[in-house]
C-alpha cells in the first residue's frame, strides 16, 4: 500500500509529495519536529509532545500552523489513510516558503507536513543484552532544548557510531561530561543506586520519555538526580541506559567497548524497563 503524507492542507501519496525550493526548511533548517510513537491506535503521551512543539514553535517565532485540535484530527486521519495501529508520526513545521533572506520573513505561511511510519523498535535482544555506545565530541549548537530539524552534527554522530557497529553516539562536552545522545537522552546508576542524567538546560533536549521514566522512576523510590556526568564516571557506573520516543528505554551495557558494570543490564534499568512498559499498556 503506498504510504500517504500529509503536506500543507492535502493527503498526497508520500512518493510524490513536495515542498517548494524556497521553504526555509530545505534552505536554512529553519523549523522544528516531533515524533511521536503509537501503540494499539493510540498516540503516546501526546500532550506532552504537542506541548513541546509548542515550546520549540515559540522559541523560533514561528506561528503554529494550526489549532492542536486540528493537528490531532490530522494525526489521527494519517494513521486511517496508512492503515496502522502501531506506528512513528512524524511533525515537521518550517516558517514556509520565501525568497532565500536570513531574515525572518513577514509573511511566510508555516509548512506542515505529517507523515507515518511503521515503527522499528529494539529487539529483545537489545533490551535483555542492553547496547554499546561510542562517545564522541558534543559538536551542537548552544540551544539543543528547541527540537529543530537542524540535526547534521547528530547524523555526522550517529553515522560514525553505526560505522563502528555502535546503536548511539554518546556526546562530551567541553567538561568531560556526556550531555545526551545523537537522538536519545542518556542515564547512568552511580554506586549510591541513584538514577543521574543531565539537568534541562539549553545543552540537551528534553525527551519526553526522559520526563516519563523520570516520573515512573520516583514514584518507584528509585533515587533520582539531574546533574552533569562525566564520562569517567559513566565508565565506571554501575548501570547505564538511553531512552528515546522510538528506542523506548535500553540498557547500555559496553561505552566504547568497555563494559559497564558487569556488562549486562543492571537491576535498576531492568526494574524501569518494567515500570516502562506498564506505562505503554
Ligand atoms: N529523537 N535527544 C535528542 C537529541 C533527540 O533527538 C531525541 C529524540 C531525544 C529523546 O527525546 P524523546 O524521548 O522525546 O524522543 C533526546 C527523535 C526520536 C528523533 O530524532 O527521531
Amino acid at each position: 500500500m503506498a504510504r500517504i503524507a500529509y503536506v500543507n492542507g492535502r493527503y498526497r501519496p508520500l512518493a510524490g509529495a513536495a515542498i517548494a525550493i524556497e521553504d526555509r526548511g530545505y534552505q536554512f533548517a529553519d523549523g522544528v519536529y516531533e515524533v511521536i510513537k503509537v501503540l494499539g491506535g493510540r498516540a503516546r503521551d501526546l500532550d506532552r509532545h504537542l506541548d513541546r512543539l509548542q515550546r520549540s514553535l515559540a522559541a523560533l517565532a514561528i506561528s503554529p500552523p494550526m489549532s492542536r485540535a486540528a493537528l490531532t484530527s490530522v494525526l489521527a486521519e494519517i494513521l486511517q489513510r496508512n492503515r496502522l495501529r502501531d506506528a512513528l508520526l512524524y511533525i515537521q513545521v518550517t516558517r514556509g516558503t520565501a525568497p532565500r533572506n536570513h531574515v525572518y520573513p513577514k509573511d511566510a505561511k508555516p509548512s506542515l507536513v505529517v507523515t507515518a511510519r511503521r515503527p522499528s523498535f529494539p529487539s529483545a535482544k537489545e533490551r535483555e543484552e542492553g547496547v554499546g555506545v561510542m562517545t564522541m565530541p558534543d559538536l551542537r549548537w548552544g540551544r539543543c532544548d528547541i527540537k529543530s530539524i537542524s540535526l547534521l552534527a547528530n547524523v555526522m554522530a550517529r553515522q560514525q557510531a553505526a560505522v563502528a557497529g555502535c546503536r548511539e553516539a554518546w556526546l562530551i562536552d567541553q567538561a568531560g561530561c556526556v550531555t545526551e545522545g545523537s537522538a536519545s537522552n542518556a542515564y547512568i546508576v552511580d554506586h549510591d543506586g541513584c538514577l543521574v542524567t543531565h539537568p534541562l538546560s539549553e545543552r540537551i533536549l528534553g525527551g519526553i520519555t526522559r520526563s516519563v521514566i523520570l516520573e515512573l522512576a520516583r514514584a518507584d523510590g528509585i533515587p533520582v538526580v539531574e546533574r552533569p556526568f562525566s564520562l569517567a564516571e559513566a565508565q565506571a557506573a554501575r548501570e547505564a541506559a538511553l531512552s528515546s520516543t522510538s528506542s523506548m528505554l535500553l540498557p547500555v551495557t559496553a561505552i566504547d567497548d568497555r563494559s559497564v558494570g558487569n556488562g549486562h543490564p543492571g537491576t535498576v534499568v531492568r526494574r524501569l524497563l518494567t515500570l516502562y512498559d506498564a506505562h505503554l499498556q
